[in-house]
């Protein structure tokens, strides 16, 4: 990939597939008007593991519970577990992660319609989150997509939601290494031999990011990691029956 050429991660939250928006969406980011491609795309249904690990920067905050609710598709989906789900897109192309979050707009709904009318998230609504005394204690932001903030939250989002095997090997924008181990996960537990109600993440000779890599081979051997286990883990889970609820 080209130096001046970035990817960035969106997601069609639930709210905007609830709404029958997705096709607005892809048409306001599409070539024509952004001049940006697919890199990688995929429908996914959201595990708690990974809700926590992609917004692990706002957690112990009064909206926090909710976005995890939200995310996984609870809120807008509560008795139809089979519709609580994600689209998540790799954008690519100059000046990606700029150009996507304009046609997002602010974060708050209500300020995308008074500052950028016409923007993405000037569809969405604010909705109050109350205390159990029903005090209400903040909002929640229901603004159908989420698109990375810098370079750095673009990288780690992308490896957090995708394999290197999720997309054409040109498409790979991250260094990439090889496992040289089984890897079985089953929840707060790595282990390089099989254990019973454990998933296999990787055997030797498969492709993974090479951070990632770096954090199992840590973790095997009880060292400090570069980010959490869970980051590294959580997309080898998803679309896995076993780990739904994980
Ligand atoms: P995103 O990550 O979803 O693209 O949004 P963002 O960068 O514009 O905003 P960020 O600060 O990263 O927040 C992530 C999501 O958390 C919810 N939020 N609620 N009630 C609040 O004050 C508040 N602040 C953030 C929103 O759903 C936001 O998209
Ligand atoms: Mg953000």
């Amino acid at each position: 990939m080209r130096k001046d050429v970035q990817q960035t991660l969106v997601l069609i939250k639930p709210d905007a597939l609830k709404n029958s928006l997705t096709g607005y969406v892809l048409s306001q980011l599409s070539e024509y008007h952004t001049s940006l491609i697919f890199a990688a795309t995929k429908v996914v249904k959201v595990t708690k593991l990974l809700a926590e690990a992609h917004y692990a920067e706002h957690v112990g905050k009064v909206f926090f519970p909710s976005l995890l609710e939200m995310i996984t598709g609870h809120l807008h989906y509560p008795n139809d577990s089979d519709k609580q789900r994600v689209i998540a897109i790799i954008y690519e192309g100059p000046g990606a992660i700029a150009k996507v979050r304009e046609v997002c707009g602010p974060t708050n709904p209500h300020v995308a319609r008074d500052e950028k009318p016409g923007s993405i998230r000037s569809l969405g609504t604010v909705v109050p989150i109350f205390d159990e005394s029903g005090k209400m204690v903040g909002d929640r932001m229901d603004n159908l997509i989420h698109a990375s903030a810098n370079p750095e939250d673009a990288e780690r989002e992308i490896k957090l939601w995708f394999k290197p095997n999720d997309m054409p090997p040109a498409k790979r924008a991250f260094t990439t290494g090889h496992s040289e181990e089984h890897y079985y996960f089953r929840p707060g537990k790595l282990s390089t031999s099989y254990m019973p109600g454990s998933i296999c993440l990787l055997a030797p000779g498969d492709v993974a990011w090479k951070s990632d890599l770096e954090v199992l081979q840590a973790s095997i051997e009880g060292k400090p990691t570069a980010y959490s286990l869970e980051a590294a883990v959580a997309k080898y889970l998803l679309n896995r029956e076993m780990a739904e609820n994980w």
